[in-house]
């Protein structure tokens, strides 16, 4: 059996500051990969970095603003110039949105699809160069199961991420002939900030949320984080261009369960 092994694998995880980028940063690191936190603040991502290297673990933090090739351009010229390679990709920044769309400003879109969807684009592109010089390379796209639904307030988020989940199908099916594959997870309501700062604004309400889910509690970001170091590992080399759902049943959930007492 082929274990899960990363040993001396080049990660690079966008967003990973806090929240599951944090979570897979630490995950991939003590899996052996040498892990760059590509973070948009600068001082969450420093902490992240910091905190892998005093358990013993290789990170190194870079200022990346995902929507800004040329500061993606920067980290990967660094890492390729320190370590000759760069085998795995997280894009995994991103942010919530909600609200009426009616009251949707062009700065949102440009905001949170720029972040979500470009973002993922221009990361994959700069990683793609690499790994196809390679001919090796795995991206994980973080997409979310409100990208394969109509969710309604959500007209950034779910277009953001049903454009994510769209990229892995194209982008799979085009460089698997470089050895890359591409895959996606979509989780379902995961226990961040991300979602404390939904309820906060009115934008999600946590107990409907918690029923919703058939085992009547939300994921963690280890469990997702799990997903991603299995899925970027050569244990994973037959899964390519699909999407890997991880919601505790939140999309099979058919709609009777509540009028049969389930
Ligand atoms: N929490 C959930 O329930 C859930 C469910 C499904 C999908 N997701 C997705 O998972 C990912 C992580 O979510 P989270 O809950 O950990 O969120 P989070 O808000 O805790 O963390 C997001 C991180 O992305 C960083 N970021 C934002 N804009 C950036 C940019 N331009 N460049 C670089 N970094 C940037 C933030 O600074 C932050 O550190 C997001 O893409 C989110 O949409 C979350």
């Amino acid at each position: 059996m082929r274990m899960a092994g990363l040993e001396g694998r080049v990660a690079v995880v966008t967003g990973a500051g806090q929240g599951m980028g944090e979570t897979f940063a630490h995950t991939l690191a003590a899996a052996g990969a040498i892990v760059a936190v590509a973070e948009v603040d600068p001082t969450t991502g420093r902490r992240t970095a910091a905190a892998i290297e005093e358990a013993g673990h290789k990170a190194i933090a870079y200022e990346v603003d995902v929507r800004d090739s040329s500061s993606i351009g920067r980290m990967v010229d660094d890492l390729v110039a320190r370590h000759g390679r760069l085998d795995i990709l997280v894009n995994n920044a991103g942010m919530g949105a909600g609200g009426p769309s009616e009251d949707v400003t062009e700065a949102d879109w440009d905001r949170v699809v720029g972040v979500m969807l470009k973002g993922t684009f221009l990361c994959s592109q700069a990683a793609a160069r690499v790994m196809i010089h390679q001919q090796c390379g795995v991206i994980i796209n973080i997409g979310s199961i409100a990208g394969v639904g109509g969710w309604a307030q959500r007209a950034l988020y779910t277009p953001a991420k049903a454009g994510a989940i769209a990229l892995t199908r194209v982008l799979g099916v085009e460089w698997a002939q470089h050895g890359i594959r591409v895959v996606c997870i979509n989780p379902g309501q995961i226990e961040t900030s991300l979602n404390e700062e939904m309820y906060r604004r009115g934008l999600a309400d946590r107990e409907v949320f918690q029923n919703r889910a058939p085992a009547r509690r939300f994921g963690s970001p280890a469990e997702i984080a799990d997903a991603v170091a299995f899925l970027a590992s050569d244990a994973a080399s037959g899964i390519r261009a699909e999407v890997v759902t991880i919601d505790g049943g939140w999309t099979a959930w058919g709609g009777i369960e509540e009028l049969v007492g389930v």
